[in-house]
C-alpha cells in the first residue's frame, strides 16, 4: 500500500487532505473530530483580533443544483471570517493542541491593513501553539471598508507590505492565501513569497452571483430582499482551482524552489485530489464537500488516492508531485507539434513496407496495390 505521509515545510502530516478554512474548522469540538476521522491537517476558519465588527447574515448561502439529480455542484457564501471572541479561540487552540499535539494544526488569520495588529495576531496564535499560519488576503465579500481580504489580496504591493510584517513576527511556517478574482495570480503570489512566505494556498472562493429567484425577482441569497455578490466554491470550481495551483506551481518551480502550494477548490475525491497533486500540490484542502457530507469522507478519499498510487506503482506522495506540469506548453507550440507529429504519420504511411507477391494471404493484395500506387 502507498505511503500517504507528507512532510510540508517542516510539518509532519499523514496524508495530505487538510479541511479548509471554513465551517468544518470553526471550533475545539469541530477540529478534533477532524482529526478523530482522519484528516491530515486542519485550518481553522479564519479569526481576528475583534471579532465583535464581524457580524453575519441568515440566509447566507446558495447552492447551484443540476439534473435530474439535483446534485450541488455550486456553492456561494455571503459569510464572513468567524465572529467568535479571540481570546476563546486562543484557549481552543492550547486545548485542541493539548489533545491532539501530534497533528497539524494551522491558524487562518485576517487582520486590517495596521503592522500592530498583524505583528500581534501572529504572536498571540503561534504562543497558543499553532503548528502555522494562513493569511486569509482572500475573502472576496465583506470587510473591504476595513481593507481585509481580498481588497488586501487583489494589491499585490499592500500584501507584499503586510507579509512582511507577518514574517517579521511568525516563528512558525506561513502560508499566503490567494484570491482567485485576479487577473495573473502569480503576481501576490509572488509577493508573498518575494518577503519569505513558505507557501501559497489556492484559492479561495470565486466572486459570484448564484441567481436570481424567478418568482420574487430576487438575487440569492436573498437578505431582506438584498444580497451582495459572494464567493462561488464546491465541484464547478475545480477546472478554475486547478488551472490557478498550476499557475502558482510553475511560478515556484521557476522562482522558489522549495517552496510550498496547498491546492483548494472542488475537491470531492481521492482523484480529485491526485490531479492537484500531479500539478504540483504538497497539500489539498476541501472545505465545501465536508460540508455537504461530513468529515468521514478523509477516508474514501485517502483509499481512492491510495488506489490511484498503486495502479501507476507511485510509492509515495513525492514519487508523482507535479509530474503533470510538463506536459503545459503554449497553444503555438501544440500547433508545432501538431503539425510535427502530421508530417511524420504521413512519411510512415509512405513508406509502409511492400511485401513481396508470394507472401500475400486472402485479399492483401487490395492493400498491397494501394501501397504501391502511392509509393
Ligand atoms: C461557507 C464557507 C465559509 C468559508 N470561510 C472561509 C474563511 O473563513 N476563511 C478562508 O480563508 N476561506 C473560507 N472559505 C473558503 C474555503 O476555505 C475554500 O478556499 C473555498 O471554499 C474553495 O474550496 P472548496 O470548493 O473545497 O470549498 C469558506 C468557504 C465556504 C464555502
Amino acid at each position: 500500500m502507498a505511503d500517504l505521509s507528507v512532510v510540508v515545510d517542516g510539518l509532519k502530516l499523514p496524508n495530505p487532505l487538510v479541511i479548509a478554512s471554513g465551517p468544518p474548522g470553526t471550533n475545539a469540538n469541530v477540529i478534533g473530530k477532524a482529526f478523530d476521522e482522519g484528516w491530515g491537517a486542519v485550518v481553522c476558519k479564519t479569526v481576528s483580533l475583534d471579532a465583535s465588527k464581524v457580524v453575519n447574515v441568515q440566509p447566507r448561502y446558495g447552492r447551484l443544483r443540476t439534473g435530474t439529480s439535483q446534485e450541488i455542484i455550486g456553492w456561494e457564501n455571503i459569510e464572513l471570517i468567524s465572529d467568535r471572541d479571540f481570546n476563546v479561540w486562543i484557549d481552543e487552540f492550547k486545548q485542541i493542541k493539548d489533545r491532539y499535539p501530534e497533528r497539524v494544526l494551522v491558524g487562518s488569520i485576517m487582520e486590517e491593513y495596521r503592522k500592530d495588529a498583524w505583528v500581534e495576531i501572529v504572536e498571540r496564535c503561534q504562543a497558543a501553539g499553532v503548528d502555522a499560519l494562513e493569511c486569509n488576503f482572500s475573502c472576496p465579500h465583506g470587510l473591504p471598508e476595513r481593507r481585509m481580504g481580498s481588497a488586501m489580496g487583489e494589491n499585490p504591493e499592500i500584501l507584499e507590505e503586510v507579509c512582511r510584517w507577518v514574517m517579521s513576527a511568525a516563528k512558525v511556517p506561513v502560508w499566503a492565501k490567494m484570491t482567485p478574482n485576479v487577473t495573473h495570480i502569480e503576481e501576490p503570489s509572488r509577493a508573498a513569497l518575494r518577503v519569505g512566505c513558505h507557501g501559497i494556498s489556492a484559492i479561495n472562493t470565486i466572486r459570484s452571483v448564484i441567481g436570481v429567484d424567478l418568482e420574487t425577482l430576487r438575487p440569492e441569497p436573498s437578505v431582506e430582499g438584498y444580497t451582495t455578490p459572494g464567493g462561488y466554491s464546491s465541484k464547478a470550481i475545480l477546472p478554475i482551482a486547478l488551472r490557478m495551483a498550476m499557475e502558482v506551481a510553475q511560478l515556484i518551480k521557476s522562482e522558489f524552489s522549495g517552496r510550498t502550494l496547498s491546492g483548494i477548490g472542488g475537491v470531492e475525491s481521492g482523484r480529485d485530489a491526485a490531479q492537484f497533486i500531479l500539478l504540483g500540490c504538497n497539500t489539498v484542502q476541501v472545505c465545501t464537500y465536508v460540508m455537504k457530507v461530513g468529515y468521514r469522507c478523509a477516508r474514501e478519499m485517502c483509499d481512492e488516492l491510495s488506489a490511484f498510487m498503486d495502479k501507476h506503482g507511485f510509492n509515495s506522495i513525492a514519487d508523482f508531485r507535479g509530474h503533470s506540469l510538463q506536459y503545459f506548453t503554449s497553444h503555438h507550440d501544440l500547433v508545432e507539434r501538431q503539425a510535427a507529429a502530421r508530417q511524420k504519420a504521413k512519411a510512415a504511411a509512405k513508406s509502409e513496407v511492400v511485401r513481396a507477391d508470394h507472401e500475400w494471404t486472402g485479399e492483401e493484395f487490395v492493400k498491397q496495390s494501394d501501397a504501391l500506387a502511392r509509393g
